[in-house]
């Protein structure tokens, strides 16, 4: 495949799609043309599984959370048998969402009409309306969202067709486990307005590469760019690096995740599975960049650190998790002066595709997997 044929035009991507060391990066349109944004949210998004949440985040039952995501209005419900739903947050009677926030409760009632659900989706009440003709209480339901829960993340797909997740990515499930992410739980969080291209968060969470430039003083005397390498996830949808620590920066960190093997505690790993499930961990907690796409180039991250839940009850979890959340602020302000750059960069008609180092393999991966949604969307 040399060219794809997207919004009504031809774009040329024999480039994109060589082999990893004659590639070159994704053309700038790519970037910049909210068609081809639209394209990608509906075959590269919409179409795939996306992480809307960590279990953890509705522990309880009776537990829920409302949340959103491409415009679709969500809530999470976990019923008193235990079971985890992803319900259409938006009211059968006059489109109200129903939920707002998070808590526990025994039925989710819509403040506009008061008419009520219980957390399987269905209509228990309806003030006045049992004498209204052919109103059937039993017929309404919240629609719900197909889930699945990969690794502690609760993932959906909104369209509804794509094949399970978890059997479409069995290395990346391999080379994580020693990690164990399932029962890791979010101690903070912290949101960021980004008003670029979503791809450009996505591609500058995926390398390391850039540690000497932009982290030259924060990440590069831990992590030298130089001790990173990519993983090769055969044709899956992920890509994944590993980078070795100085020892010191195990020290910094003053603590391990109980349980993790020493050999894994010297080392950070990242890992994105596609389109925009970005997480990692290293020897003392884990993290995950969630994205919520807003319009084309713009969009929210929000940074969540995650930690055992023994590690949860420490006396001193509290400072952990903001000193955390302190240095991901420094990283995000430094990755955010080049995702704001190279977005400007790319506006401009000199902007053309540039080749990549060894430590892009996953960016190539990530562009080759798009190109193949797009490709299988347009066909
Ligand atoms: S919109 Fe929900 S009860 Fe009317
Ligand atoms: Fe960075």
């Amino acid at each position: 495949m040399a060219e794809l044929r997207l919004g009504g035009r031809t774009r040329d991507i024999a480039s994109a799609l060589a082999p990893h060391p004659e590639a070159s990066t994704l053309p700038r349109e790519f970037y910049l043309d909210p068609e081809i944004y639209r394209l990608e949210t509906e075959h590269a998004m919409r179409a795939q599984w996306l992480p809307l949440a960590r279990v953890d985040q509705v522990p309880e039952p009776g537990d829920y959370l409302a949340t959103a995501i491409l415009g679709e209005q969500l809530v999470i419900t976990r019923d008193r048998d235990g079971e985890l739903r992803v319900l259409s947050n938006v009211c059968r009677h006059r489109a109200m969402p129903v939920a707002e926030g998070s808590g526990n409760c025994s039925v989710l009632r819509c403040p506009y009409h008061l008419w009520t659900y219980r957390l399987d989706g269905s209509l228990s009440g309806a003030p006045l309306m049992a004498a209204r003709p052919g109103f059937d209480r039993s017929a309404i339901v919240l629609p719900q969202v197909r889930h699945e829960v990969w690794q502690g993340w609760l993932m959906v797909n909104l369209g509804g067709a794509a094949p399970p997740l978890s059997p479409q990515v069995p290395t990346l499930s391999a080379e994580l486990a020693g990690w164990d992410f399932t029962d890791l739980r979010v101690v903070a969080s912290s949101s960021y307005d980004c008003p670029w291209d979503w791809k450009l968060t996505v591609e500058n969470f995926g390398e390391y590469y850039h540690h000497f430039g932009l982290h030259k003083d924060s990440l590069e005397p831990f992590l030298p760019a130089k001790r990173g390498r990519c993983l090769d996830n055969r044709g899956e949808p992920w890509n994944s690096s590993v980078i070795d620590c100085s020892s010191d920066y195990l020290e910094l960190q003053g603590r391990v995740m109980p349980g993790l093997d020493a050999d894994l505690a010297t080392t950070m790993q990242i890992f994105t599975v596609f389109p925009f499930l970005c997480a990692g961990a290293q020897g003392s907690s884990a993290f995950w960049l969630q994205i919520t796409p807003q319009s084309p180039r713009r969009h929210t991250v929000t940074w969540h650190v995650l930690v055992r839940p023994e590690q949860a009850a420490w006396s001193d979890a509290e400072e952990f998790a903001a000193m955390s959340l302190s240095a991901i602020d420094v990283l995000q302000q430094e990755d955010a002066r080049a995702c704001r750059g190279v977005q400007a960069g790319l506006g401009s008609t000199t902007a053309a595709p540039g080749r990549f180092a060894d430590l892009e393999l996953s960016l190539w991966q990530f562009q080759v997997w798009l190109l193949g949604r797009l490709a299988e969307g347009s066909r």
